[in-house]
């Protein structure tokens, strides 16, 4: 096949994890008969720097003409002072905004290699694999009314059917390429908004009728997390809530630079580890690309349709990992990997997965 990928490196560590990836798909592309078509855009302090302004209009133009968009991580700590703007973050949020993407889709996957190096102890973390879907696009990030005055700050949580429709669909829809399991977690007991939510998930779920469903309130959902992580498929949640428990998810995993993220819905869906731009890091080829490669698969699989080649990536990380290897910031035996050669340690394990 031929697609259009944009690339938007970033910042900080963000150009030499994206570089490590983007070495993945290119052999895929290889060993596979495809074309992918990459061109480099900038984004973020990057951006900032080459025109003024962290989401260019030809930057989001190029996006909205691609097949996909694959990130790296925004932000310096030189802009901090600049106003709201003019700070690299507002690029990222512009560029969620402009792409129109509700769906944010953040696994939390703990390798046996790893599930040591978990805040929790191993036999509860063994066997973590679940995948939060968020919505992104509504809720109490962006109803209104909002206001703020020295005496009163004001946000409204609300949803419209169709935002709780969509949003329930993509998880019912990732469930199926799992293994069929959807908890929906709501404050139903407290919220409208989520005795709305409720309703139209269990109508939604009625042409799933292959993928199971069950509810829980958010708060019982904060301690499952931690007591029974094992026992999650599929989280669906709305946008606060999914940001509070796809963080607290995500360190059960013994990684921050392992995970990798999707937003999807909207025109073009957009690809980028969950971790920063990690300035500290920056420059010394120590970075750890396999969130960014993980999102690289995440890319096949959900933009381009290239489930095989996904699930042939996200092994490959997984057997330099159970070789014992990996970058220092993870706790194998072997945590000597620099940056790119970890990279090219998952292409050599990918050849003969593919
Ligand atoms: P961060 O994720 O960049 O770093 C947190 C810690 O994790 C640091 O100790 C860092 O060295 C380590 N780390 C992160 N990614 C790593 C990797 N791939 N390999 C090895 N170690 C890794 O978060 P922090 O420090 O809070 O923010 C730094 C900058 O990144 C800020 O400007 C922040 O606004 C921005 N940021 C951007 C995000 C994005 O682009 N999506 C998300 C989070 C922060
Ligand atoms: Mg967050």
């Amino acid at each position: 096949m031929k697609a259009r990928i944009a690339v938007l490196p970033g910042d900080g560590i963000g150009p030499e994890v994206v570089r490590e990836a983007l070495g993945c798909l290119d052999r895929i592309a290889d060993l596979g008969g495809h074309t992918f078509v990459c061109q480099a855009l900038p984004v973020g302090g990057a951006a900032l720097d080459a025109c003024g302004d962290p989401l260019p209009a030809s930057t989001l133009e190029a996006c909205l003409a691609s097949d996909a968009v694959l990130l790296g991580a925004v932000g310096h700590p030189r802009f901090d002072a600049n106003p709201n703007p003019l700070k690299p973050e507002t690029g990222l949020l512009r560029l969620r905004a402009g792409l129109g993407v509700y769906a944010n889709l953040r696994p939390a996957f703990v390798h046996p290699m790893l599930a040591g190096a978990s805040p929790l102890r191993e036999e509860i973390v063994r066997g973590t694999d679940m995948m939060i879907v968020r919505e992104l696009a509504g809720g109490l990030y962006f109803a209104e009314p909002r206001s703020l005055t020295a005496e009163r700050g004001v946000n409204t949580l609300a949803y419209a059917r169709f935002e709780v429709e969509r949003i329930a669909r993509a998880a019912f829809e990732a469930a199926r390429g799992r293994r069929r399991r959807v908890t929906s977690v709501d404050k139903a007991n407290v919220l409208e908004s989520s005795q709305l939510w409720r309703t139209v998930v269990k109508e939604v779920a009625a042409d799933y009728p292959d993928v199971a469903l069950d509810h829980l309130y958010v708060d019982a959902c904060a301690m499952a997390i931690v007591t029974r992580p094992a026992s999650f498929d599929v989280i669906l949640t709305d946008n606060m809530f999914g940001d509070i428990l796809s963080d607290e998810a995500s360190v059960l995993t013994g990684g921050l630079g392992m995970l990798p993220s999707a937003s999807l819905g909207g025109a073009v869906a957009l690809f980028e580890p969950v971790h920063g731009s990690a300035p500290d890091l920056a420059g010394q080829d120590v970075a750890n690309p396999f969130g960014a490669i993980l999102s690289a698969a995440m890319l096949l699989r959900h933009a381009l349709g290239l489930a095989a080649e996904a699930a042939a990536l996200e092994a490959a990380v997984y057997d330099v990992l159970a070789s014992g290897r990996g970058t220092r910031d993870l706790a194998v035996p072997r945590a000597t990997l620099g940056t790119a050669e970890a990279g090219e340690a998952v292409r050599a394990a990918l050849v003969p997965r593919l």
